[in-house]
């Protein structure tokens, strides 16, 4: 075993005060969490239970095997938009009867449930998750369909969601739709497409048209009941496969459809792995409050990979970037962590390289960001620094092992590329609250803005306002370091969640026995051309 040594120093001044930082970040995260989790607000959540009804958590919780965990995802959908923040539906990978599946549920407390362009964004997203990894889809139903002001921005994308039901099906990925509510018009095509169907008594109302729009269409005198209820369509139409008297007894029986799916991971269980050596509370303290202070992502890779054995791939060449392997939670990966912020030509060949190495070994790839993005200047570009980022982001691209990708701090220009960005499909994508992500940092941009204009008022001849430039740099920076933010990004689903350090080592181990569920082999060729 090679296990990393660690020269963090806990008591000294510096991690004190990155720790006191972050756990400030931990606490404005927290409260847009509870957001989240507060849905439609009390007014809603009282009528709901009125009914009695369970809350979309409640119903997650009770599908869930007891005392197991569920890995939320994208819970700050929304953020930052006029919509309320999670989008009004709850995501996540859980287990059901052994079984890991990507669950989605209506939050029927906000806006009835409708879908609003976060929340069809957030579902597409899940069901990306669950095709790639083979996840059995468990859908807990109850919305009001679109959101009729939005419709414009819904309506035609929107088709996606019952496209990837079927598709996730011929794909041989159950499909379970559990109705609790309204599922009408279009939502009428979530159980209508799905391979598993469970209504509940007196509650389902599934029908592309409800008694209004019936009578004006045709005249005809109708009921919910009849066109659409749970009993209806388990007696008559043939829609339900299963009739629940009530809430958790749909939750019991889509237990029991689970149980009985016969859906078998591609990988066994790698079984119990050593933790690591150092304490997870530790990774508080590493990154500086101010990101343009280096730090050593040794020190992160310590507190989470098994046993803290890390085996560095080429340490003394390109050393702006750390590559190495380990394991997390038994499963092999292959770490490239930056080290230093700026990614150079060495860098960018050692990267290359080393994504060949981990395709060739069929082993997946863990990407931990802090770059502020390849190197400029006349030296580097007359050294090619053109030719070996593409080189890097070629190897990244078509790339065939999953790769997950936590951004613990900056994430700039096509460093965020190089480094597995969100458009590079890594299987997940996590944010640490001290992460900021943008084309450049907000001084950069601010002041490239400032000397265009600058040059674009001399070539007309006419003078320059300071006083203007002055404030149009200032108001440029806050709005890009606004847009940099965590909260920000999660909001237009840029990643799937925001986390705390200190749970990296869990969601990851979550996430690669997700992912482990599908086969996957690398590339063994079949990489762009490598310009040399
Ligand atoms: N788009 C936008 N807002 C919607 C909505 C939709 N599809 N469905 C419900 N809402 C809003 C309501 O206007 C209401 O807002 P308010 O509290 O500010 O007045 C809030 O969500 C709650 O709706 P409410 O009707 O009071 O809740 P409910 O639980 O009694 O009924 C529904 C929920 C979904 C059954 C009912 O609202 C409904 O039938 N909505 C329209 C469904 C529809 O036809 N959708 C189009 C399908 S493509």
């Amino acid at each position: 075993m090679t296990v990393l040594a660690s020269s963090l120093d806990t008591k000294s001044p510096e991690h004190a005060a990155n720790r006191e930082a972050m756990l400030a970040k931990l606490a404005d995260l927290d409260a847009e969490h509870a957001k989240a989790l507060a849905g439609g607000g009390e007014k809603y959540v009282q009528r709901h239970r009125k009914r009695g009804k369970l809350l979309a958590r409640e119903r997650i919780e009770l599908l869930l095997d007891p005392d197991t965990p569920f890995l939320e995802l994208s819970p700050l959908a929304a953020w930052g938009s006029d919509y309320t923040v999670g989008a009004s539906l709850v995501t996540g990978i859980g287990v059901v009867e052994g079984v890991e599946c990507l669950i989605t549920a209506n939050d029927p407390t906000v806006r009835g449930g409708a879908s609003n362009p976060w929340s069809l964004k957030k579902a597409l997203r899940a069901n990306d998750i669950a095709l790639a990894n083979r996840l059995p889809c468990v859908n807990l139903v109850e919305s009001g369909g679109a959101d009729l002001p939005s419709q414009k921005e819904i309506f035609i994308p929107g088709g996606a969601i019952f496209r990837d039901l079927t598709r996730l099906s011929a794909a041989g990925i159950p499909t379970v739709a559990v109705v609790f509510g309204n599922s009408t018009a279009g939502g009428a095509y979530v159980p209508g497409m799905s391979d598993h169907v469970i209504m509940v008594k007196e509650r389902a109302k599934v029908f592309l048209g409800g008694p209004p729009l019936v009578k004006m269409a045709t005249g005809e005198e109708s009921d919910d009941e009849s066109l659409g209820g749970a009993e209806m369509h388990a007696r008559v139409s043939g829609l339900a496969d299963y009739f629940a008297v009530d809430e958790p007894d749909a939750l019991r029986q889509a237990r029991r459809v689970v149980a009985r799916l016969n859906h078998r991971k591609a990988y066994g269980d790698p079984g119990p792995a050593e933790p690591p050596k150092y304490d997870a509370d530790e990774l508080l303290g590493i990154v500086p409050g101010d990101l343009r202070t280096p730090f050593d992502p040794r020190e992160v890779i310590a507190r989470i990979v098994d046993a803290s054995d890390f085996d560095e791939f080429k340490p003394m060449y390109g050393t702006s970037l750390t590559t190495g392997w380990a394991a997390l939670h038994g499963y092999p990966i292959g770490v490239l962590a930056n080290a230093r912020g700026v990614l150079f030509s060495e860098e960018s060949q050692k990267a290359a390289q080393f994504i060949q190495l981990a395709n060739q070994r069929d082993i997946p790839l863990l990407f931990l960001h802090n770059t502020t993005g390849y190197m400029v200047g006349k030296e580097y570009e007359q050294g090619g620094i053109i030719k070996h980022g593409a080189m890097m982001i070629n190897a990244v691209s078509n790339s065939r092992v999953p790769h997950l990708s936590v951004l613990m701090g900056a994430s700039y220009g096509a460093g965020h590329y190089g480094m597995c960005g969100r458009a590079y499909d890594p299987r997940f994508l996590f944010a640490w609250p001290s992460a900021k992500s943008a084309v450049m940092g907000p001084q950069q941009l601010a002041g490239v803005l400032s000397i265009v204009a600058r040059q674009s008022a001399a070539a007309k001849g006419q003078p320059y306002d300071e006083e203007g430039d002055a404030a149009l740099r200032a108001m440029v920076e806050q709005q890009i370091e606004s847009e940099s933010l965590p909260m920000f990004l999660s909001g237009r689903l840029y990643d799937d969640g925001v986390i705390d350090p200190r749970d990296t080592r869990t969601v990851l181990g979550m996430c690669l026995s997700a992912i482990h569920t599908a086969s996957y082999e690398g590339a063994r060729g079949g990489f762009g051309v490598f310009r040399m």
